[in-house]
């Protein structure tokens, strides 16, 4: 269609401008926010940081510490037919040769001649100069995404390593080990987290894409004799169940099934799970069936025969395997973008809260005396406080009033808070006050720990 846009086209696009800037509103608020309150720093900020690299403060660590113990629960001890490792980071580099890392995880790319920035050149838009100088570009050449190192004292004669692109390498290496060192038989599946590195050329949208993060990722091992497509189905439904788990919204998840030609080389079959992010949809983990590539190729190259008897099918075999794979970083993004609401209260002011579930609060609770100058009420806080501090990770605070410290505390997304007042003092009973409903209920000091249990379980 050519000509002017009609006035409902005019409309459609103000309608999608407004959408984009409202998601483009929603990402600068929560950056801004995870600076302000600690959960979320710019790497190295004091010298001018380094450019898509991030730390997690002191709520960050506990919200992605939270994420993490919420996975290995779901995924690793709940689950008979699941087992964990953690394995190391530099592994030797015959791994890497032998997983086909080495030689294809690579980018093709141009380099500016001028200003040697890299571009891949499927997202240049036919772009024959350099988008940042004007410069001319060099022929396609492959670039590795790996990070290499090297072991040894003088550098020239030292070993050359890599950092780890992926956890999963450590779980087929470690294979053999623990099928020796424990009782799983086949269908069984080996889990780790860890940090994995890659020198991606394009970077950016905060912490979703950056050098170093970190991997949720489970290696299940299967009979090649059995229905692949099935337990690839249930895969994905368990992933989908951690989702809620963690209070993702499914509506916001889309399956997105990648073409043989886009797939990477080790998977016969890749569904991306994207998620509505703040900036935009986006792959948050993914699935794959990796077939009985990584064993065959490992057993290759090792020497060591990496078959299988399985006692009930009366057959040897390679393993076959579905890879569920999470990234911790995206889900903390997806999670903070899910928890973020801002309400307009009653006189006119805008409460911002993150309501997260209660098991990934980086606080259980809070604690407060009505007021700071009045000694017994501290005193009796205090010890409220440390009686708590027994059964969860709870937060003692006496600055300015109430007010501010419950907006304090809905910010940083803490369930409950809990006021000692006179009432404390002769009647044993707190204020308690819900982070999403912000109801205040009186509760007896006895019955705190339980009241609380029982609440955060929700
Ligand atoms: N072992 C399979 C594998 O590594 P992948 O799709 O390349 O598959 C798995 O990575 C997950 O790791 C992704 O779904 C994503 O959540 C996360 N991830 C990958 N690259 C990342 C990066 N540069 N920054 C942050 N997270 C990343």
């Amino acid at each position: 269609m050519s000509g002017r846009p009609s006035g409902l086209n005019k409309k459609l696009q103000l309608i999608l401008n407004s959408m984009a800037k409202n998601k483009n509103d929603l990402m600068d608020k929560i950056v801004a926010l995870c600076k302000r309150r600690g959960f979320v720093f710019p790497n190295s900020e004091i010298y001018g940081g380094l450019a898509s690299a991030y730390d997690y403060g002191p709520l960050g660590v506990e919200l992605k510490n939270n994420i993490k113990k919420s996975w290995w629960k779901y995924f690793i001890q709940d689950r008979e037919d699941m087992t964990g490792i953690d394995g190391g980071i530099i592994l030797s580099p015959k791994v890497w040769e032998a997983s086909g890392h080495v030689a294809n995880f690579t980018d093709p790319l141009v380099e500016c001649k001028k200003c040697h920035q890299r571009f891949r050149p499927d997202k240049l838009d036919n772009a024959t100069k350099c988008p940042n100088c004007g410069g001319q570009f060099t022929a396609e050449k492959r670039f590795s995404g790996l990070f290499k190192t090297t072991i040894g004292a003088v550098e020239e004669e030292g070993l050359t390593v890599y950092l780890r692109p992926e956890t999963a390498q450590a779980i087929f290496a470690d294979y053999k080990n623990v099928l020796n060192s424990t009782n799983k038989k086949i269908p069984f599946g080996i889990g780790q987290i860890g940090k994995a590195f890659r020198n991606e050329i394009t970077t950016g949208n905060f912490i979703f894409r950056t050098f170093e993060f970190e991997q949720m990722e489970i290696e299940y091992f299967i009979s090649p004799f059995s229905a692949w497509n099935n337990i690839f189905e249930e895969w994905l439904q368990s992933m989908y169940g951690f989702m809620a788990e963690i209070g993702l919204d499914k509506k916001k998840m889309f399956n997105h099934e990648i073409p043989a030609e886009e797939r990477a080389f080790y998977s016969k079959r890749t569904i991306d799970l994207e998620y509505d992010f703040p900036f935009g949809q986006d792959e948050l983990w993914a699935i794959a069936y990796r077939t009985d590539y990584d064993l065959s190729r490992h057993q290759g190259y090792s020497g060591e025969n990496l078959e299988y008897f399985s006692e009930e099918e009366g057959r040897k075999y390679l393993a076959h395997v579905i890879e569920p794979t999470f990234g911790v970083d995206r889900t903390v993004l997806a999670v903070l973008g899910e928890a973020y609401q801002e309400e307009k209260l009653a006189g006119g002011e805008t409460r911002v809260v993150l309501k997260f579930k209660p098991a990934l609060a980086p606080y259980k609770a809070a604690v407060f005396p009505l007021l700071k100058n009045k000694p017994d009420l501290v005193k009796k806080a205090r010890e409220i406080y440390e009686k708590l501090k027994n059964n969860f990770y709870v937060f003692f605070d006496d600055r300015g009033n109430i007010g501010k410290r419950y907006r304090y505390q809905d910010e940083i997304g803490t369930p409950y808070c809990i006021t000692v007042d006179f009432d404390t003092l002769e009647k044993g009973t707190v204020t308690v006050r819900d982070r999403d409903s912000m109801e205040q209920t009186r509760v007896s000091e006895k019955d705190l720990v339980d009241y609380l249990r029982k609440n955060l379980e929700k």
